[in-house]
C-alpha cells in the first residue's frame, strides 16, 4: 500500500479504501468523467421519474437527500464523500444553507470544487476519520462513499466495526436530533455473502475498478447503527441504479472515441464492462441501492 502511513508502518486496513486506491479510480481525468456523467458530475445513482433526463434525475436525488437531512435554511451541512461538490453547491445556491463542508479522498475532485470557488462551499481533501469540525453539523449527507468504508478481506465483524465507527463519528458531530441521509449500494439478499463475493463480477469490480472496497449488506448497516441512530426510512431503489448505469453506458458509448483519446482503449473497455456488470446486478437484485434516513439518538456518543 502506497502512502497513508502512520507511526510504526502502514495504517491497518480497518480504514477501508486508502487515499491511493480512491485516487486510482477517481483521478483518471475529470474530462473523462464529464463525457458521461451529468453536468453536475454526480457519480452515484440518480432518482428517476418517467420522462426524466439524467440531469433532472440527479437533481431529484440531491433534493431528496437535502430534504431527508433537513438541510433547508440551516447553518452547516456536511457531505461525506462529496465527489466534485454538486450537492453542496445546490445546498448553498438553492436551499438556503449557509456553509457546506465536503470531504473527499480524491485530489482531482477537491481541486475541481476549489476552482469553482462557490462562496460557502469548503471541499477538503480529508478522510472523515481525520476531520475535526469547528462546530456540530445541522445535517449530514453521504452518497456513494459508504461502499468504500470496508474491504473485501474484512470479516463480517470487521465490516460492522468499520461501519459502527462511521455512525459513531457522525453521532459525535451532528446536532441533537439531527439527521443523516445515507445512500449506498449493497449486496442484495439473493445470495449468501460467500456466494456474492466469489462471482466473476464481484471479483472484477473489487480488483479492477474499486480496489480496497466491498459493499455492505443491509444487516451490517442495521447492526452498526445500534446505540447511535434510529433508522426512520429505508428504500431499496435498485432500479434507479440500473437505469443510471444504463444511461451512463449509453453516454460513454456515444462519446467513445473522445474517451479513448483521454484515457485509452483499455480503460474505456474496463468501464464498459463495469457499467454492464453493475446494470445486471441492480436489474437482477444481486445488488441493492439503499437510501436510508437516520435520526440521531439522544445518547452519549459511545467510545
Ligand atoms: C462514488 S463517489 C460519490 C461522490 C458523490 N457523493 C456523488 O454522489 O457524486 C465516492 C466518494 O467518496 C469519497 N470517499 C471514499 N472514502 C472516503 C473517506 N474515507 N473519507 C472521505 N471521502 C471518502 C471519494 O473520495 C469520492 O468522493
Amino acid at each position: 500500500m502506497r502512502g497513508e502511513t502512520f507511526i510504526g508502518g502502514p495504517r491497518p486496513p480497518a480504514t477501508g479504501a486508502s487515499r491511493e486506491a480512491i485516487q486510482d479510480h477517481y483521478d483518471i481525468g475529470d474530462a473523462f468523467y464529464a463525457l458521461w456523467l451529468d453536468e453536475n458530475m454526480q457519480y452515484s445513482s440518480a432518482m428517476w421519474e418517467p420522462g426524466d433526463t439524467l440531469e433532472n434525475a440527479q437533481v431529484r436525488k440531491l433534493d431528496y437527500h437535502l430534504d431527508q437531512a433537513r438541510a433547508d435554511g440551516s447553518r452547516r451541512v456536511l457531505d461525506v464523500g462529496c465527489g466534485w461538490g454538486g450537492l453542496l453547491r445546490r445546498a448553498i445556491g438553492r436551499r438556503g444553507v449557509a456553509c457546506g463542508v465536503g470531504l473527499t479522498l480524491s485530489a482531482a475532485q477537491a481541486e475541481y470544487a476549489a476552482a469553482l470557488g462557490t462562496p460557502g462551499v469548503d471541499v477538503r481533501l480529508e478522510n472523515w476519520r481525520d476531520h475535526v469540525p469547528s462546530a456540530p453539523y445541522d445535517g449530514i449527507v453521504s452518497i456513494g462513499a459508504f461502499e468504500h468504508f470496508a474491504r473485501l478481506e474484512f470479516s463480517e465483524a470487521q465490516k460492522v466495526a468499520a461501519y459502527r465507527g462511521f455512525f459513531r463519528w457522525c453521532h459525535r458531530h451532528l446536532r441533537t436530533d439531527g439527521y443523516l441521509s445515507l445512500q449506498t449500494f449493497a449486496y442484495g439478499n439473493m445470495r449468501s455473502r460467500e456466494e456474492a463475493r466469489s462471482t466473476p463480477a464481484t471479483q472484477f469490480l473489487a480488483n479492477a475498478i474499486f480496489r480496497e472496497t466491498d459493499p455492505p449488506r443491509l444487516a451490517n448497516i442495521a447492526e452498526a447503527t445500534e446505540g447511535t441512530f434510529d433508522i426512520v426510512s429505508l428504500r431499496n431503489d435498485r432500479h434507479d441504479y440500473a437505469q443510471t448505469c444504463r444511461v451512463w453506458l449509453q453516454r460513454l458509448r456515444a462519446r467513445r472515441a473522445m474517451a479513448v483519446d483521454i484515457v485509452g482503449e483499455d480503460v474505456v473497455e474496463r468501464y464498459e464492462r463495469y457499467l454492464t456488470y453493475a446494470f445486471i446486478g441492480f436489474e437482477t437484485g444481486n445488488l441493492a441501492l439503499f437510501r436510508i434516513t437516520l435520526r440521531r439518538l439522544r445518547t452519549q456518543t459511545p467510545e
